[in-house]
């Protein structure tokens, strides 16, 4: 089964996913969406990205408007808690990027958030929609340090199981 591990990551969580998952698929290439290869030539895509405004950030947008017709297994980090029901629309508003999408499956885990975004969240007045609030704080703490090796476990097991369906059904 050819297998391309397709990720964009702006500060390497969603990068160390993509790498856990290529250590552990044999045979699987592993490229950034800017030099990915031909999806055509695959018969899965891992399409990995980080979650911007409830959604996959804008240049995985752009890239999964070309992965009409081939099975795709999302993946992706977030600030947010994966199993919130913002995790969902996240994943969900990914997937219908795809024009007459397969998603086969997703995957989404918690990934540390970027200082320099909860500087500027800190200075929003009360009321802004990221102001921060106690539990907001305590979500940009609990984020740190995510995607953690519990993650990484859980994204291998996740693709693994997904490869061993997909077979299984072929
Ligand atoms: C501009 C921007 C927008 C973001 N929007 C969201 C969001 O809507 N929901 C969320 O849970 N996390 C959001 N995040 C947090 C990132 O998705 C999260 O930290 C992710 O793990 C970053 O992955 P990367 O290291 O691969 O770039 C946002 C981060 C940035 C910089």
């Amino acid at each position: 089964m050819k297998i391309l591990i397709a990720y964009s990551s702006r500060t390497g969580n969603t990068r160390k996913v993509a790498e856990a998952l290529h250590l552990e698929l044999p045979g699987a290439d592993l490229c950034p969406i800017s030099s990915a290869p031909n999806p055509e030539k695959y018969d899965v895509v891992f399409a990995g990205f980080w979650v911007e405004a409830e959604n996959a950030n804008d240049a995985m947008k752009d890239y999964l408007k070309q992965l009409g017709g081939i099975p795709v297994a999302l993946f992706a980090t977030l600030g947010a808690y994966p199993d919130s029901q913002h995790a969902a629309n996240c994943l969900k508003a990914a997937a219908a990027q795809i024009p007459n999408g397969n998603v086969v499956d997703r995957f989404i885990c918690q990934g540390r958030i970027d200082p320099m975004m909860i500087e500027w969240m800190e200075q929003l007045p009360a009321g802004d929609e990221n102001a921060p609030t106690d539990s907001r704080r305590q979500l940009w703490e609990d984020a740190e340090g995510h995607p953690d090796d519990q993650d990484l476990e859980n994204a291998v097991a996740w693709a693994k199981a997904v490869l061993e369906k997909m077979k299984a059904k072929a």
